[in-house]
């Protein structure tokens, strides 16, 4: 199910920026595919050749141009950090992904633009927002907690060649706000 509303070209959330992901962010895309954490705790291809890297964008702007998902670099100032984004799923309920470069972690940066999506997504019908992590990432975990996201169940998801359990987490509007920072 498409996401109900057109996502901004833009979020400022406090001292960061998402900036909807352009042709340009290929590097950035492919900087974090060779990023060991970024693929032990994702479904991010590992190794993105030149080509691959440039393509993904491509692809994530026809996504959104289908109102299927809208991914962001993410900014302290002029330092990109890494990626965030929401996407569209099939039961209607939005979901998020976070990924940032290793000296963009320990900022707050994944928990401020994991808050500011959830935020807009609820303050524009939406009833709940997800998210996923994969067993055992405790630095995800932290992040969806302090956006206040709680989770309700575990699954299964394949990740590559294997079977991952995950826990799946939702914010609702009924929740209230998110905890302060
Ligand atoms: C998961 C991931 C995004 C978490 O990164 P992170 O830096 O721990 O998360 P945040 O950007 O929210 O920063 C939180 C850290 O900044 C600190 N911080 C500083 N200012 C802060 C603020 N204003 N608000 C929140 N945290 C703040 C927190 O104390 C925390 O540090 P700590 O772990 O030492 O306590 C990162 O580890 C990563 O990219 N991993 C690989 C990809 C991945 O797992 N993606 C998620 C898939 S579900």
């Amino acid at each position: 199910m498409p996401l109900l509303a057109p996502t901004p070209d833009t979020l400022q959330l406090g001292r960061f920026t998402l900036r909807i992901l352009t042709p340009a962010d290929w590097r950035l895309e492919q900087a974090l595919s060779r990023d060991d954490d970024v693929i032990r705790w994702t479904l991010f291809p590992p190794d993105l050749s030149d080509d691959r890297a440039r393509y993904r964008m491509h692809r994530a702007a026809e996504a959104r141009g289908e109102s299927l998902l809208a991914r962001y670099s993410l900014w302290e100032g002029e330092e990109v950090l890494g990626t965030a984004g929401i996407s569209s799923t099939a039961d209607g309920t939005p979901e998020l992904m976070y990924a940032l470069l290793p000296f963009g972690r320990g900022r707050g940066a994944a928990t401020a633009a994991s808050r500011g999506l959830s935020d807009w997504a609820l303050a524009n019908g939406v009833p709940e927002v997800a998210l996923r992590t994969i067993y055992g990432n405790s630095l995800s975990e932290a992040v969806a907690r302090r956006a206040g996201f709680h989770p309700v169940r575990t699954e299964q998801q394949r990740q590559r060649d294997a079977l991952v359990k995950m826990l799946y987490w939702v914010r609702s509007a009924s929740d209230g706000p998110a905890p302060l920072p």
